[in-house]
């Protein structure tokens, strides 16, 4: 891959671990970039484990995504201090430089959340930030660094999270995630790059200076330092670019496990035409106003077709949530068909988290199972067989398909099933397309 060789002409000194990840410089034209996202388990992700096999890999994936949502779950936070967020932390990491001079920062990208920050010094205390290698974000070292005030409009932006007025005036925040990981610090503009050479640059965009952090997941690796936020919301990145990517941008996810990377592009680049190309349109739903939600009509089994209940037609797409989740009734229905077409047994115990899966005899190549298409409104998504089943051990292939009752009655169509399609959101347009595509092959 020629891209290695650009990548490490780049690379700076200060932080050695940075040399071992091949993220490509983000390119432009006018009103296009493309940048890189590599997935959490990718052999080019700080957080690989050479250690876990295949399986090993769909299933932690599945339970990280799972982990996410246990405070809504679990716990009664009152509905005026959490917002419902899906997001938590998704599964997919690209690099942003921020400030001025650009400190370069590996950040998870998240579409389904909106607030871009990362690690600020100081901490509030020792124990309040997450442990990571390069040094904390020092505000006081970029000259463009502009706090937010608590009366500026943009300060409201944070609408559905707790925010106060602090020291000078300083618009302070709580964002909290689905999975108990939260940021607190200051709201700020700075200038946030795609590329080291600046050549992707966004001065005044606002951001998170976080002083008192904590994400689980990024415990352990040190390399993560924050995150960007590609959600719904006014605060996100992409709404915040809005004109200057002309409202649009598209993601195209190699399988997992890969070690290419997948391609998120914004502006002209992200269009998609063609050949196979459908549009559904993008609906607003109050109670999940981060995220991307489309109408399922139905889900078809082979032959069968399985019609959603009306008023439980509404879906979250998003990149960050490994599985696909579906109402509970549609979900037995689906079970039932894949029994009724293939040569699996069903078992008794699927492994976590899986909740369906089947015995066969022979080859996995032997094994018959129908194949499933998405009814959205507008846009039939024939989804490859791989985006669908996933098989576990020796014997087992199990649905990459869980009932929604295990996110609180929440449907969300998973990074897992979006694999290998050109998936492009128009926010002006109000729609997102898909196109099948070999997202390998277009790197
Ligand atoms: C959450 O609140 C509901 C209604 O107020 C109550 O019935 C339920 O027991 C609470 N659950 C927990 C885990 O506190
Ligand atoms: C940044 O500068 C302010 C004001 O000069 C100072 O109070 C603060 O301690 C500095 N922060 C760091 C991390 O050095
Ligand atoms: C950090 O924020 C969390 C969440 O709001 C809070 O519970 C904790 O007390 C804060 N830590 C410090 C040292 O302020
Ligand atoms: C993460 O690390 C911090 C500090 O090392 C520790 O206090 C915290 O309990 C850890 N959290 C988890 C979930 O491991
Ligand atoms: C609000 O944020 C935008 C960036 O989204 C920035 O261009 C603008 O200058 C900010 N306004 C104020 C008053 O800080
Ligand atoms: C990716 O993996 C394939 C097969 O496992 C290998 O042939 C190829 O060299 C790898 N590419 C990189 C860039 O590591
Ligand atoms: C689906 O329908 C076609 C045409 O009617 C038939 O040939 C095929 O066997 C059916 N497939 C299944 C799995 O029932
Ligand atoms: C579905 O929505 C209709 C109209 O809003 C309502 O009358 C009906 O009770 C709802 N049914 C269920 C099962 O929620
Ligand atoms: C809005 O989203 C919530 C949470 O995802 C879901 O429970 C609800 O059914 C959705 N509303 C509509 C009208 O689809
Ligand atoms: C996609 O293209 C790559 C590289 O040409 C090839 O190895 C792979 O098998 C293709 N994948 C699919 C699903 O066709």
């Amino acid at each position: 891959m020629h891209t290695l060789l650009l990548l490490f002409s780049f690379s700076t000194l200060l932080c050695p671990f940075f040399n071992l990840i091949p993220f490509v410089e983000a390119r432009r034209t006018k009103t296009s970039f493309t940048i890189d996202l590599i997935h959490h388990d990718s052999p080019l992700s700080p957080f690989y484990d050479s250690s876990l096999t295949s399986s090993d890999i769909y299933k932690k994936a599945a339970l990280r995504s799972i982990a996410r949502y246990a405070l809504n779950k679990n716990n009664n936070k009152s509905s005026e201090s959490v917002v419902f967020s899906i997001a938590g932390i998704g599964e997919y990491f690209t690099k942003v430089y921020i400030g001025t001079p650009p400190i370069e920062r590996i950040v998870l990208a998240d579409t389904g959340s909106d607030l871009t920050w990362v690690q600020c010094s100081p901490c509030v205390d020792e124990s309040s930030c997450f442990p990571q290698d390069s040094p904390l974000f020092d505000p006081n070292n970029s000259f463009t660094y502009t706090p937010i005030s608590c009366t500026s409009q943009n300060c409201t932006l944070l609408a559905q999270y707790p925010h106060t007025c602090g020291n000078s005036n300083v618009c302070e925040y709580l964002y909290s995630y689905g999975d108990t990981s939260y940021t607190v610090g200051e709201l700020a503009l700075d200038s946030i790059s795609f590329d080291s050479t600046g050549d992707v640059t966004f001065p005044s965009s606002i951001f998170g200076c976080g002083h008192n952090n904590s994400v689980t997941t990024f415990n352990s690796t040190k390399k993560a330092t924050g995150l960007v936020g590609l959600g719904a919301g006014p605060l996100s990145l992409v709404s915040q670019l809005g004109d200057q990517i002309g409202h649009k941008f598209s993601y195209c996810l190699v399988p997992l496990g890969s070690n290419y990377t997948s391609k998120f592009k914004f502006g002209d680049d992200a269009i998609i035409s063609g050949n196979g190309a459908m549009s559904t349109p993008l609906v607003t739903n109050s109670s999940a106003p981060n995220n991307y939600n489309l109408n399922l009509e139905g889900i078809s089994v082979g032959n069968n077709t399985i019609q959603n209940n009306q008023n439980s037609s509404n879906i979250i797409i998003d990149s960050g949530t490994t599985l696909t989740y579906i109402d509970a009734s549609v979900f037995n229905d689906i079970v039932t068909m894949v029994m009724k077409s293939s040569s699996i047994e069903a078992v008794k115990d699927p492994p976590n988290p899986f909740r369906f899966c089947g015995s066969f005899k022979g080859s996995v190549s032997s094994v018959e199972v129908p194949d499933f298409v998405f009814h959205f409104q507008g846009a039939d998504v024939a989804l490859p067989r791989e985006n669908m089943y996933t098989f576990v051990d020796e014997n087992l292939v199990c649905l990459l398909l869980l009932p929604n009752t295990e996110l609180n009655g929440v449907s969300i169509f998973g990074n897992l099933a979006q694999v290998n399609f050109q998936v492009e959101y128009d926010l002006q347009g109000n729609k997102v397309s898909f196109a099948p595509a070999n997202c390998t092959k277009s790197n």
